[in-house]
């Protein structure tokens, strides 16, 4: 049987080609070790979109979803499409279509060495955030008209409880509290879903030390004390500024990596590891862009392929470059994305 593990890279827009250049390298070197691997490079993206008038055809789709395994993407936007056609087409479709409901977010500082600038903050903070990835006000649905706008926010049981069963199995490995996000207390019905799943799950995982709290407050008792946190849950849109907090403890945005996947695995494709930033058009074409957390998320990628020595050995050289005071600008260095991609993998064994 045919066991090549095909991955479709999607560079996407701004630094995002920048730190897919130094991704590539990683898949050749796990390849090298003997990983049947192979890759195909999609050019959608701003540039494609403006030539061409296509975001992600519907062929491409099919194929991805149908016959590869993975995407590893880099990111989009682009000022050139102010509404962001391109992006909802292409990176909201695949985690939606793709049904890539969990959206794992580890906020781990990579290194025993503060940033500067960092060095009165805590040294050590290890939260992994859970974001559901497919619904919420994230679902495109809604209107403008004049004088009011509307989104509409749909949360159905059937994906908040893939989300939150993640999340309750993964405190339940680790022995890590879970804290769930909501505003339960005004989002009566979205929210009043989320907490009888919440409520449910608990009862079945009595071993998990498990609350909720409100978003507000939560947020607060964060930006206090982060490492009295370990397991955060949340939806959609919840998720994505807790997982940008949370990211801002270990370096900021060009350290945290991303990894959405189908745990209930509907199609071929079940994953799509990328870093949480965006496409940073303030920076882009500049050699500035952090690799690093592009590299995380191919690890993240690595792990969710059951390739745990590759995993692992590519989260070991991060923290080892960075240790040996590797650093892109953002962290207070002067190492361009090229010579900081290869910091990283000078690591590897
Ligand atoms: P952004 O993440 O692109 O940038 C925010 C800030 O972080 C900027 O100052 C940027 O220079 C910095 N930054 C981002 N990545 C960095 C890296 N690798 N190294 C060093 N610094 C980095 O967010 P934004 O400016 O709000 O959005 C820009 C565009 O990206 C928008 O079109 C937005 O919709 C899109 N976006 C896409 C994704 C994605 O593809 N997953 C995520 C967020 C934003
Ligand atoms: C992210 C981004 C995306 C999101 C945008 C670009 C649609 O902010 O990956 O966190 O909100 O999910
Ligand atoms: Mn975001």
């Amino acid at each position: 049987m045919d066991n090549t593990v095909r991955i479709a890279l999607i560079p996407g827009d701004g630094v995002g080609y920048e730190v897919m250049a130094e991704a590539r390298p990683c898949l050749e070197w796990a390849q090298n070790r003997g990983r049947a691997v192979e890759t195909i490079e999609l050019p959608y993206g701003a540039d494609h979109f403006l030539a061409t008038g296509e975001t992600l055809p519907e062929t491409a789709f099919l194929h991805i979803r149908d016959r590869c395994d993975a995407i590893l993407f880099g990111a989009v936007g682009d000022p050139r499409v102010p509404d962001g056609r391109h992006a909802e087409e292409i990176l909201l479709r695949l985690r939606q279509d793709l049904q890539l409901t969990v959206n794992f977010r580890p906020c781990r500082t990579p290194c025993p060495t503060p940033y500067p600038g960092m060095e009165n903050r805590t040294p050590s903070v290890d939260i992994e955030v859970f974001r559901e990835n497919t619904e919420g006000p994230y679902c495109l649905q809604g209107s403008t008209e004049p004088g009011r706008a509307v989104d509409l926010a749909i949360h159905t049981e059937s994906a908040v409880h893939r989300l939150l069963s993640a999340a309750f199995r993964r405190a339940e490995a680790t022995g890590h509290p879970l804290v769930l996000a909501h505003k339960a207390n005004v989002l009566k019905h979205g929210h009043g879903l989320w907490m009888r799943v919440f409520e449910a799950l608990r009862r079945e995982h009595p071993q998990v030390a498990a609350r909720g709290m409100h978003a507000d407050a939560l947020l607060c008792a964060l930006v206090q004390d982060p490492t009295a946190f370990r397991i955060l849950a949340a939806d959609n849109y919840l998720g994505d500024l807790i997982s940008d907090l949370c990211a801002a403890y270990i370096g900021g945005m060009g350290v945290a990596p991303s990894l959405s996947w189908a745990p209930h695995r509907p199609f071929r494709c079940t994953a799509l590891a990328e870093p949480v930033h965006g496409s940073a058009p303030d920076i882009a074409g500049q050699g500035l862009a952090n690799p690093t957390g592009m590299l995380l998320g191919t690890a993240l990628l690595f792990r969710h392929l059951a390739w745990e020595p590759e995993a692992e050995a590519l989260e070991r050289a991060v923290a080892r470059a960075l240790s040996e005071g590797a650093r892109t600008r953002d962290l207070g260095g002067t190492l361009s994305t090229k010579a900081m991609g290869q910091a990283i993998r000078d690591q590897l064994p």
